[in-house]
C-alpha cells in the first residue's frame, strides 16, 4: 500500500483579522518544541494570506487559499485567482467546500475548473465532497459523493497531485460526526474510486475527513483506515485546539 504523509489543514473560513496572527505565532512556538508527524496547512482569509505565510514558513507550516477563480485574471470583481494565492505564499487551495457549493451555487463542473486552475498555477487543490443529511437519510450518501468525485476531479493532474476532503455537510460546524464505521465505509469507497480511475496515483492521494473534528475526537477519527488527515474549521482558530489535533496524528 502507498504510504501517504498525513495532512492536517485548518480552514479559518471568514474569521480572523491581524489579531489572529498571534495564534499562528503560538502554534509555531508549540511546533518548535516537538516536530509534527504530518503536514500542517492553514487556510486563512485572503486578506491574511501573505502575512500569515511569512510567519508560518519558518515553522514549517504551509498555507492555502479557501477558494480560487477558474480564470488566471480578468474582469471578476471580488474574486482571487490561483496565481494570486501563489504570489501571496500559498501551496494549497480548498475548492468545492460545501459552503461555496451552497452559498455560491458552485457545481461539480465549477469545482473541476477551479481544480484545473489551481493545478496549473502549481497549487494542490483540496477538493471537498460530502452529502447532506437528507441524502444520507435517503441512503444516497455514497452515490452523491461518487458523483461529486466523478465531476469535480480533473481528468489528469501534474506531479504534485490533489487532496480529497470528505465533509458530510450535516457534520460541518454542528458538533455532530458520523460513526467511525460510517467514516471508514465512505473513505474506503472514495479510495476504491480513486484507485480504479487513477491507479497508483489514486492509491497515493490523501483523503481527509472534515466536519466537527476537535481535540476530543481527532485521535479516534485519524485512526480509521483511509483517513489520511483532517480538514478542521472551528477547532483550527485557536492554537491550543489545533495543536492538540496535530498532536493526535
Ligand atoms: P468544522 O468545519 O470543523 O467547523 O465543522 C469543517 C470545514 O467546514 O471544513
Amino acid at each position: 500500500m502507498a504510504s501517504i504523509t498525513p495532512l492536517i489543514a485548518g480552514n479559518w473560513k471568514m474569521n480572523g483579522t491581524s489579531l489572529a496572527l498571534g495564534e499562528v505565532r503560538n502554534l509555531a512556538a508549540k511546533l518548535a518544541e516537538s516536530a509534527p508527524r504530518c503536514t500542517v496547512v492553514i487556510c486563512p482569509p485572503a486578506t491574511l494570506l501573505e502575512r500569515l505565510s511569512e510567519i508560518a514558513a519558518p515553522a514549517g507550516i504551509v498555507t492555502g487559499g479557501q477558494d480560487c477563480h477558474s480564470a488566471a485574471s480578468g474582469a471578476h470583481t471580488g474574486d482571487v485567482s490561483a496565481q494570486m494565492l501563489v504570489d501571496a505564499g500559498a501551496q494549497y487551495v480548498i475548492v468545492g467546500h460545501s459552503e461555496r457549493r451552497t452559498n455560491h451555487g458552485e457545481t461539480d463542473e465549477t469545482v473541476r475548473a477551479k481544480s484545473v486552475a489551481a493545478l496549473s498555477a502549481g497549487l494542490i487543490p483540496i477538493i471537498c465532497v460530502g452529502e447532506t443529511e437528507s441524502e444520507r437519510d435517503a441512503g444516497k450518501a455514497e452515490a452523491v459523493v461518487l458523483t461529486q468525485l466523478q465531476g469535480s476531479i480533473p481528468a489528469e493532474w501534474p506531479g504534485h497531485g490533489i487532496v480529497i476532503a470528505y465533509e458530510p455537510v450535516w457534520a460541518i460546524g454542528t458538533g455532530r460526526t458520523p460513526t467511525s464505521a460510517d467514516i471508514a465505509q465512505m473513505h474506503d469507497t472514495i479510495r476504491r474510486d480513486l484507485e480504479s480511475r487513477f491507479g497508483e496515483r489514486g492509491a497515493a492521494t490523501a483523503i481527509l475527513y472534515g466536519g466537527s473534528m476537535k481535540p476530543s475526537n481527532a485521535a479516534e477519527i485519524l485512526r480509521i483506515s483511509n483517513v489520511n488527515g483532517g480538514l478542521v474549521g472551528g477547532a483550527s482558530l485557536l492554537a491550543n485546539d489545533f495543536h492538540a489535533i496535530i498532536s493526535a496524528v
